[in-house]
């Protein structure tokens, strides 16, 4: 078993992988952060954490100058001085919705060069099922030792949720598969100290890789049914968000929130990961394909719905201002990556609309880079027509009296239609009737 007296390097400062090192630094053992970002490395180690993320900051403070956490962007060096390597670092798809895995590939080069007999590597970064085999092992290989004779290899998939990631971080069952026993115990030893969730030991490694997809992958063809269902309810002249409610009282039914898309760095991402292997294999994966089909066909239908609206009061879409409000991909976080904001954007922009957007936690920078002019709050709720997107806590408070030119589409749950149509305002939503 190890004891909390060496130090465990953390490869990937971002979103994931800064709490984690926090929480390893937080209990007791001597933590190294490498990222390949400067800045980032920089911001740690004058006790800032470059993410918002609720209590990050004072964590981040308090480890570092008690001295139990620091950042490099010297992974070999990180790596010498350690006996466990961890790996956080993205892994997103490319333009043919393939895994893009250079970062994990270069991290575990490195790791490889300054690999030593009995260190053990975790491997968190959502991957492909079969990468750890394929492609992790080999280059790990390269240092000359043997996976599972001479060092040990787990997988543990991470599922915290953004906003509320330290507390899931030290309350989730953590699931572990490993090349062999020795490997799961010393992970379960060492991940047991964060966190009060279970322990879960998988037969193996690519059990433990297809878990994390298989979870991602539910969610998001559950998401993928309720849009559907959302749609069709909307031509039927029902409130899918009404049925859907009384639905979910059923003991064993709970589909999801219909919305304008799925967006972040996991859910919109890992089913892709299963279709990759699956094809490769001969299997189909059309359910899941169909799914993020769906899912990201969501812009296109709330350009629909903005288009109906104008169209009732005789204001063409190209001679129109939108005001968007919120670019996050979900609700009181910072966080853009997938947001579907951005195809919502492209979209009404090639129609000829001018496009404006809100949004409390972005900054103007990014909202101009994603290509909407950022305005206020006020400024947003002027345009021809407001959408909401994202279910920021802010936005929850919006009357009929904001909406200035009566036109509004609300593709979250987070209003009452009859409340803003008894004031006069054309009110569409996802689902809504
Ligand atoms: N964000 C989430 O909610 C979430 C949840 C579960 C799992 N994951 C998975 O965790 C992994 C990391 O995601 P994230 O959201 O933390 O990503 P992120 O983009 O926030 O952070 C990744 C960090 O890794 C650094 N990096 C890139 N290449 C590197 C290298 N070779 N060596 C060292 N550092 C390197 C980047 O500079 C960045 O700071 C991904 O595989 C993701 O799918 C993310």
């Amino acid at each position: 078993m190890l004891n909390k007296k060496f130090q465990i390097a953390v490869f990937g400062l971002g979103y994931i992988g800064l709490p984690t090192a926090a929480l390893f630094a937080k209990n007791g053992f001597s933590v190294v952060g490498v990222d390949i970002n400067p800045e980032i490395v920089e911001a740690i180690n004058q006790g800032r954490s470059p993410i918002l993320e609720p209590g990050l900051d004072e964590l981040v403070k308090d480890v570092v100058s008690a001295g139990n956490l620091s950042a490099t962007t010297d992974g070999l060096e990180a790596g010498k001085n350690s006996k466990v390597m961890v790996v956080i670092v993205p892994t997103p798809i490319d333009e043919n919705n393939k895994s893009d895995l250079r970062a994990v590939k270069s991290a575990c080069e490195t790791i490889s060069k300054t690999l030593k007999k009995d260190d053990l590597v975790i491997i968190e970064s959502t991957i492909p099922p079969k990468t750890c085999e394929n492609i992790i092992i080999p280059l790990l290989e390269n240092s000359g030792l043997s996976a599972s004779d001479d060092f040990g290899l787990v997988y543990t998939p991470e599922r915290a949720l953004p906003n509320n990631t330290l507390h899931e971080m030290t309350h989730n069952a953590r699931v572990i598969g490993g090349i062999n026993n020795k490997s799961v115990d010393q992970a379960a030893s060492i991940y047991e100290k964060i966190t009060n969730g279970k322990i879960i030991r998988v037969k193996d490694l690519i059990t433990a890789e297809m878990v994390k997809l298989m979870e991602n992958t539910y969610r998001d063809t559950n998401i993928a049914l309720a849009n559907e269902l959302a749609i069709i309810c909307e031509n039927l002249g029902i409130d899918a968000i009404e049925a859907i409610n009384a639905a979910n009282h059923h003991p064993r039914v709970n589909i999801h929130t219909p919305g304008p898309g799925v967006g972040g760095h996991c859910l919109s991402i890992d089913p892709y990961f299963i279709v990759e292997m699956a094809e490769r294999k001969g299997s189909k994966a059309e359910l899941i394909k169909t799914a993020r089909m769906i899912n990201e066909s969501m812009p296109l239908h709330v350009v629909k719905l903005v288009e109906d609206s104008l169209k009732d009061i005789r204001k063409p879409i190209d001679d129109s201002t939108i005001g968007i409000l919120g670019i996050a991909y979900k609700g009181n976080v910072a966080d853009t990556r997938e947001t579907p904001a951005v195809p919502l954007i492209n979209i009404l922009k090639n129609r000829g609309a001018t496009v404006k957007a809100n949004d409390p936690y972005v900054p103007s920078t990014n909202i101009e880079s994603l290509g909407a002019i950022p305005v206020n709050f006020q400024e947003a709720l002027s345009c021809d027509c407001v959408i909401l997107i994202t279910d920021h806590e802010l936005y929850k408070n919006i009357t009929p009296d904001d909406i200035k030119n009566r036109v509004f589409i609300c593709t979250r749950p987070i209003l009452n239609p009859e409340d803003f149509r008894k004031k006069g305002v054309i009110f569409k939503g996802v689902g809504r009737f």
